[in-house]
């Protein structure tokens, strides 16, 4: 059984963020214990995570289950203001009760970003179990992505190297942006139970369009294919997208 993407429109980004907030700490209350959610980067995810952290919905979450993961970060000093953690820091972890032990960030401190990207993969093994993905077992019960311009979504961006990585749950990501880059890979991304689109603004038109309409050039369109040919408990999509970004 696949699944079509949901497509959840809202009047616009403030509405996104509303509905968003409330549709992931919803997903979150309903699982019982662990809850492993991996995180977007880049601005649009940042009221989406003010919110969680905000009453009412930070009390509506039990917390001390949630483990907190990147689906890609931008190998700069965790203080540096283009990190991914930091965003997330401020927005929502600083905030909100989850014990610093199941905050999972990439290390950014590494030698290098191949090294970073080593770790995190090991981290990622260690975390799930196992030294192979299992099909019918996921290792996100919810990743969050973003879209950009280009169609790319976490740091995989179109026609990059790294968009046919092996085995790997983690890349590392140079030469595409002014800073190097650790991105999940597809593998990674699709051993999720749900995925969530957060996407927002005129500019990403037309790749909302591009992606729905299955344009294989584009990275998001290779992860919303891939969800699709996963079957339950794998492979539900949501794309929250305002009006501006999905105009009906
Ligand atoms: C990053 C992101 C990236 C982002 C898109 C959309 O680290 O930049 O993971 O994939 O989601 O570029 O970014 P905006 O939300 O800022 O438009």
């Amino acid at each position: 059984m696949s699944f079509e993407p949901i497509i959840d429109v809202a009047e616009d980004a403030d509405d996104l963020g509303a509905r968003a907030a409330a549709w992931i700490a919803g997903r979150i209350a309903a699982a019982p214990g662990r809850f492993a959610l991996c995180l977007s980067g880049g601005s649009t995810p940042r009221d989406v995570y003010a919110r969680l952290a905000a009453a009412p919905l930070r009390e509506r979450v039990d917390w001390s289950g949630v483990h907190l993961f990147w689906g890609d970060e931008r190998f700069v000093p965790r203080d540096d203001e283009r990190s991914n953690y930091r965003m997330a820091w401020d927005a929502l972890i600083a905030r909100v009760a989850i014990p610093r032990q199941q905050v999972h960030p990439l290390d950014v401190e590494a030698p290098t970003p191949q090294e970073a990207a080593a770790r995190y993969d090991r981290l990622l093994h260690e975390f799930y179990g196992a030294p192979r993905l299992d099909p019918g077992r996921p290792l996100f019960d919810l990743a969050l992505l973003g879209l950009g311009a280009d169609g790319h979504t976490a740091s995989l961006f179109p026609g990059s190297r790294t968009l046919s990585a092996d085995e790997r749950l983690a890349v590392a990501v140079e030469g595409v942006m002014p800073e190097a880059r650790v991105s999940l890979t597809y593998r990674a991304l699709e051993a999720s139970s749900e995925i969530a689109f957060l996407v927002c603004g005129e500019a990403k038109r037309q790749a909302l369009r591009r992606v729905l309409d299955g344009d294989p050039s584009l990275p998001a369109s290779r992860v919303l294919a891939g969800a699709a040919t996963r079957d339950a408990p794998l492979g539900a999509v949501r794309i929250f997208a305002d009006r501006a970004a999905f105009p009906i």
